[in-house]
């Protein structure tokens, strides 16, 4: 018997970020939107808890305890009295930290097999304060779609989306720590009052009316300047996709991922092979969007 979900990334088309709270976490006006690149989080009963990965960049996945999806099934465990032994493998397609939510996605995904492994039937919204409590991003690898993230970008509301968007993600070599990132805002805003984060009206109306050039816009990523500052050579990557036709480019999340938004399905492959060509990045995905959450198969 095991229960295999599948769980798509995300790209965040606005991510306005205040001022760092005591607690250490920043507000924000997050707008998720999960796309097409997926991970497949497969469960099994097992003697203790254990984890494995396969896939390109397994090698760079950690398999202990510290694995969202290993402390997904932890908590689910902790709260109904029982203990997670359960075999964990991670078919990863979606860029290991890469501003893409790869690893909430295995939380999610981890949290919605075990809960169907064990016949739980937790409701829905016991499940999204769960993700809240394994990681900010969590919730929405849960819910999928299109949704505005408050709070810490936790508290979700979703959002009607009028058509497909089509996109080509670049592969960064290597991630970037999204506690880093978030530290090099603080440092970049230092001394000037940082607004408090609110969705944009614009491309709250994009989304809705499916209007990609008006999407393309209206995309705004506040880490930007953090992620460009703590990876000057995203600068090309970006001029790349942009010179070979995207509607508008943006780092994905807290980045080293470049998220390009495209017209249509052969402007993705144009930009695709343009970035494949252009050695500024370690792969081109093409992807669109929106896409359900994490589903049992
Ligand atoms: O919630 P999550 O564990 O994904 O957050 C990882 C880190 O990203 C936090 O420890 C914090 O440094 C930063 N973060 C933040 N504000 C948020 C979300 C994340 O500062 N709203």
């Amino acid at each position: 018997m095991s229960v295999t979900v599948r769980v798509p990334a995300k790209v965040n088309i606005q991510l306005a970020v205040g001022g760092a709270r005591p607690d250490g976490f920043h507000d924000l006006a997050n707008v998720f939107l999960a796309v097409s690149l997926y991970d497949e989080v497969t469960v099994r009963p097992a003697p203790a808890l254990t984890l494995t990965c396969e896939g390109p960049d397994a090698a760079r996945v950690p398999l202990d305890r510290t694995n969202l999806a290993a402390r997904a099934a932890e908590l689910l465990a902790a709260r109904h009295g029982l203990s997670p032994d359960v075999h964990i493998h991670i078919a990863k397609d979606i860029p290991v930290a890469g501003g893409m939510a790869g690893g909430s996605a295995d939380g999610a995904g981890a949290l919605l097999a075990c809960d169907t492994l064990w016949g739980l039937g937790t409701p829905r919204s016991e499940l999204l304060s769960l993700c809240a409590e394994l990681g900010s991003d969590v919730p929405f690898s849960l819910l999928g779609g299109a949704a505005l993230g408050t709070g810490r970008g936790d508290r979700l509301t979703p959002l009607g989306v009028g058509g497909t968007f089509h996109w080509v993600f670049a592969v960064a070599d290597g991630g970037l720590s999204t506690p880093a990132v978030y530290g090099e805002f603080d440092r970049l805003t230092a001394g000037t009052p940082v607004p408090a984060p609110e969705a944009s009206a614009p491309l709250l109306d994009a989304l809705r009316t499916g209007d990609a050039p008006a999407l393309g816009a209206a995309l705004a990523n506040d880490l930007q300047p953090a992620a460009l500052s703590l990876r000057p050579s995203l600068r090309s990557t970006l001029d790349t996709g942009l010179a070979a036709g995207a509607l508008a480019a943006l780092v994905s999340g807290s980045g080293p991922t470049t998220a390009f938004l495209v017209k249509d399905e052969d402007a993705a492959a144009s930009v695709a092979a343009a970035l494949s060509a252009s050695g500024t990045c370690r792969a081109a995905r093409v992807a669109s969007s929106p896409v359900p959450g994490a589903v049992v198969r």
